[in-house]
């Protein structure tokens, strides 16, 4: 496949800095070698720096006019990026998803067929700046991107995402309003007791079951707090008990045996955080289970 990295290195969607630096720490880490390396093509187009854009700032909420800025851009460069290649989003925190969420939307409209997203992550980002308490958008992506009311700062939104198409995996971090949302919308939402109590096999089979009758595109989302901090320290918003490295790695199999990933968001990494480069290189790894990496190529005989 042909694979284009974006570069984008948003930080607006939080107070704590850092993530400005986690696509050159991926890089670093060798994402582009691992990719390569399994026989996929790969266009690395830098860093992109978010469009100016004229809006007042908001009194309740962090940063806005970057973040809006950052969305154009990125809606833009996905739409690009969709025509001929699989995206690869380096963030920046998750208020890059915005942009990236909205492109990969806009595209699926345009070829006509349902687009479905895959949300890896400890939260649920699903506020709008009307409900967000902490006031950081890195918070608010699904609720942008399936049409909830209050982003009149933000992009028309070319396409909206069904609530039904979307799949929420790793939740153990969500806040009162978020909760009586998703449940309103009835969204799909796998919390780590779920996982503690059935596994994450079944509920992501079921999903890309979904996605495969309706033939539809999959956009996959993957947060670094998704996973647990003892094995992914460089985050700002770590939340213990999350997905273990067996469990991680299978999500990430299971995609690539699936063929319906058409982009990805690499989020939240703060290498100013990391420890020795352990997270960045634990999410070149993860990429590279998600684009064909195998440890074995298993015997068809079962034991
Ligand atoms: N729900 C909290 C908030 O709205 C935490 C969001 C964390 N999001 C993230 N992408 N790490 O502030
Ligand atoms: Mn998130
Ligand atoms: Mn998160
Ligand atoms: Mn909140």
């Amino acid at each position: 496949r042909n694979i284009t990295l974006i570069g984008a290195p948003v930080d607006s969607g939080k107070r704590r800095r850092g993530c400005l630096m986690g696509p050159d720490a991926m890089r670093t880490a060798g994402l582009e070698q691992a990719i390569t390396g399994l026989g996929h093509s790969i266009t690395d187009i830098g860093n992109l720096a978010p469009a100016r854009v004229d809006i007042p700032e908001d009194d309740n909420i962090h940063a806005l006019a970057e973040t809006v800025g950052w969305t154009q851009t990125l809606m833009q460069a996905a739409q690009n990026a969709m025509t001929d290649s699989l995206p690869i989003f380096l963030g920046g925190d998750h208020a890059l998803s915005l942009g990236s969420v909205a492109g990969v939307a806009a595209h699926a409209a345009q070829v006509d067929r349902p687009l479905f997203v895959l949300w890896l992550d400890a939260h649920s980002d699903f506020h709008t700046p009307k409900t967000t308490a902490s006031g950081n958008l890195h918070g608010t992506p699904l609720g942008y991107v399936t049409g909830l009311p209050g982003f009149d700062a933000f992009p028309p939104l070319p396409a909206i995402v069904p609530m039904n198409n979307i799949c929420l995996i790793g939740l153990r971090s969500v806040d009162p309003a978020e909760q009586a949302a998703l449940v309103e919308n009835n969204i799909r939402s796998v919390d780590m007791r779920a996982i503690d109590e059935g596994g994450i096999k079944r509920p992501l089979e079921a999903f890309l079951d979904d996605v495969s009758r309706a033939n539809g595109l999959l956009h996959v989302s993957l947060d670094v707090d998704f996973l647990d901090p003892a094995i992914a320290p460089a985050v700002g918003t770590t939340v213990p008990g999350g997905a273990t490295f067996r469990e991680a790695h299978l999500v990430m199999e299971m995609l690539h045996d699936s063929g319906l990933v058409t982009s990805l968001d690499l989020v939240e990494l703060n290498p100013f955080l990391d420890d020795r480069g352990q997270t960045a290189k634990l999410m070149v790894d993860l990429t590279a289970s998600l684009l064909g990496r195998r440890v074995f190529d298993r015997p068809t005989r079962s034991y």
